[in-house]
């Protein structure tokens, strides 16, 4: 089978036509929840967000708030203007837990639940999104958190002093036109090592983190990591960020190679962010690391949980864990209804 062959998910609009054709707004009644819920110290009606990816702009962002969704996490833009990966950018995939020790995981057909997500993290120019931000912050209610996802884009020569700059910048553009909490994206390469990741590097962890909270002062910065393999790090990445951050994020995914075999593998045999439910066993062990370490450390750092959440059974289980807000990407995008599902389910089942 050549990389063509391979079954593709029948998508035939381009992030492009999603960033123009978000859905109508839903008149919907959503479920109440008790149990005083909290987000990076705002206020919240439940422990449910979307976090970055499916919010393309303002109106997706304002049709899941209507679904039951307290958080918003507009997703990762730039400081320049990116043009996305060619399709396919949503590759279904069959596997049963990952755990960052597969090699490859099989193209599907059809989607069971997970995929490999293939978008390098395209962005808007900052004039566009900056005036769009503002926006929505305008249209969305005041009980509603609009937190926005920045990431450095690396240029030729520059080190980690300019690329934590770049963050910064971005980070700084989003508060000004309203962001209530930036969240930076460390699950990205980084400066050393192209196929490396800043997360897992504590030293360039922290000269991000800093500049970017010296440039937005009292508005929580949230940190999302990726998996990690290794967990002697938690605690000191931890230590390493800690003074500067307010919540960390996890997981953004697994990577993975895609394809039937060694030699016949999708995306020019790069590895690509596996999301949706293969990832939840990992993710949630993950989740109980870093709340260990925290308290430990006795940090006030949250810890928000993602990856693989369908149902209220998997928040219950990341609430469990030691998470303070659950965060789902893949299934709203699967079952726009799932946040109004989890909402009932957790009114007439309410935590202990
Ligand atoms: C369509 C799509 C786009 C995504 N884009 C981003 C992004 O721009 N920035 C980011 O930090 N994570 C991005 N992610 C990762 C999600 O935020 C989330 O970490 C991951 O999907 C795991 O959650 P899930 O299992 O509920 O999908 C994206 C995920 C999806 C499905």
């Amino acid at each position: 089978m050549k990389p063509e062959q391979f079954p593709a998910y029948n998508c035939d609009e381009s992030y492009q036509w999603n960033y123009d054709h978000p859905p109508a707004l839903p008149e919907i009644a959503v479920p109440e929840l008790s149990g005083g819920w909290k987000f990076c110290g705002h206020e919240v009606s439940s422990p449910l967000g979307i976090s970055a990816g499916p919010l393309l702009n303002g109106r997706w962002c304002c049709y899941y708030a209507r679904l039951g969704f307290d958080v918003l996490t507009y997703k990762t833009v730039r400081s320049q203007r990116r043009e996305c990966y060619p399709m396919p950018n949503l590759q279904p995939v069959s596997c049963g837990q990952l755990d960052g020790t597969q090699n490859r995981v099989l193209p599907s057909k059809s989607m069971q639940g997970t995929w490999a997500v293939a978008f390098g993290m395209p962005s808007a120019s900052p004039n566009i999104w900056r005036a769009d931000i503002e926006w929505t912050r305008q249209q969305l209610s005041r009980e509603k958190v609009l937190s926005v996802s920045v990431v450095g884009t690396m240029q030729e020569g520059w080190g980690i002093e300019e690329l934590a700059a770049d963050y910064a910048q971005c980070a700084k553009w989003a508060v000004e036109s309203g962001a209530d909490c930036i969240e930076t994206n460390f699950s990205c390469p980084n400066v050393n090592t192209c196929d490396g990741q800043l997360y897992l590097d504590t030293k360039e962890s922290a000269v991000v983190s800093e500049a970017v909270k010296s440039e937005i002062g009292n508005t929580p910065l949230i940190i999302k990591v990726g998996h990690f393999l290794d967990r002697e790090a938690i605690p000191l990445f931890l230590s390493a960020v800690d003074k500067y951050t307010d919540a960390v994020s996890m997981t953004n995914s697994i990577a993975n190679r895609v394809g039937v075999n060694d030699s016949n593998l999708m995306f020019e045999s790069q590895p690509r962010g596996i999301c949706g439910r293969a990832i939840l066993e990992a993710s949630l062990r993950q989740v109980r690391a870093f709340s260990q370490a925290i308290k430990e450390r006795k940090s006030k750092i949250e810890v928000i949980g993602l990856g693989g959440i369908e149902t209220a059974m998997e928040v219950t289980h990341y609430l469990s864990a030691g998470a303070s807000a659950c965060h789902l990407a893949t299934h709203p995008m699967v079952d726009p209804g799932c946040g109004i599902k989890i909402r009932d389910h957790l009114a007439k089942h309410p935590l202990p």
